[in-house]
C-alpha cells in the first residue's frame, strides 16, 4: 500500500480523537498534517496549531508559516515537498504551551506518522518541539543545527521561525536560521 494511503488512513482514525478534554472543547478542527507522504523526505515538527492553523486545518499557514516556506525555498524545497505537523493536533486554549497528559496523548499518533512518512530528516521548530523530541533539557540555543538520531530517526532542531518576526527581521538571525536549512540540504544530498 502507498505511503499516501496508510497515512489518510491514520488521519481518519484520529479526524474524531477525544481524547484530551479541553482541547477538544477549544478546538475548531483537529489538525493532522500538510504534505505528500509520498514523495517527502523532510517531516516538520511544531508545537502546536495556533488560531489560523485551527480554522484553516493547515499548520504554520500564519506569519511564521511564510518564513518557514522562504526559507525552504532558499533550499530549494517548497512547501508541498515536505510533510508538516505539531506535537499535537489541537490547538491548546489561549495558545499555551501542550501539556505532559495531551502530549502523551498524541504520542503514539506522532510516532506512527513519522514511522509511515519514513523521512530522511525530521527537523523540530522552535525550544519546545525540539526538546520535547530530543528529551532533554537543553535548549535550542546550544543544540539547534546539529543532527542528532533518536530510535534511528535523524532530528535536526532549528530555531522557530516566529523568531525573525520577534526580531524585526534581522538579517543576522535569518543567517543563523538557514544556516540550520543548510545542515538538511546537506543530509539530503548526502547518499
Ligand atoms: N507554530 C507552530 O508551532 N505550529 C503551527 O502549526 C503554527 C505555528
Amino acid at each position: 500500500m502507498e505511503k499516501s494511503r496508510r497515512v489518510a488512513r491514520l488521519k481518519e482514525k484520529y479526524n474524531k480523537c477525544l481524547e484530551c478534554e479541553v482541547l477538544v472543547k477549544n478546538r475548531t478542527n483537529i489538525v493532522f498534517g500538510v504534505g505528500d507522504p509520498d514523495t517527502c523526505k523532510v517531516v516538520i515538527i511544531g508545537e502546536a496549531p495556533g488560531m489560523n492553523e485551527d480554522i484553516k486545518m493547515e499548520p504554520f499557514v500564519g506569519r511564521s508559516g511564510q518564513i518557514l516556506d522562504s526559507l525552504l525555498a532558499d533550499i530549494g524545497l517548497k512547501r508541498e515537498g515536505v510533510y508538516i505537523t505539531n506535537t499535537i493536533l489541537c490547538r491548546p486554549p489561549n495558545n499555551r504551551n501542550p501539556n505532559r497528559g495531551e502530549l502523551n496523548n498524541c504520542r503514539k499518533r506522532l510516532d506512527m506518522q513519522i514511522k509511515l512518512l519514513d523521512p530522511r530528516v525530521v527537523i523540530t521548530l522552535g525550544n519546545f518541539a525540539s526538546r520535547y523530541m530530543l528529551d532533554t533539557n537543553d535548549g535550542i540555543t546550544e543544540i539547534h543545527g546539529k543532527a542528532h538520531e533518536v530510535n534511528g530517526v535523524k532530528i535536526v532542531p532549528m530555531f522557530h521561525p516566529a523568531v525573525l518576526l520577534y526580531s524585526g527581521n534581522n538579517p543576522e538571525k535569518r543567517k543563523e536560521l538557514l544556516d540550520d536549512f543548510m545542515v538538511v540540504k546537506g543530509i539530503l544530498s548526502d547518499r
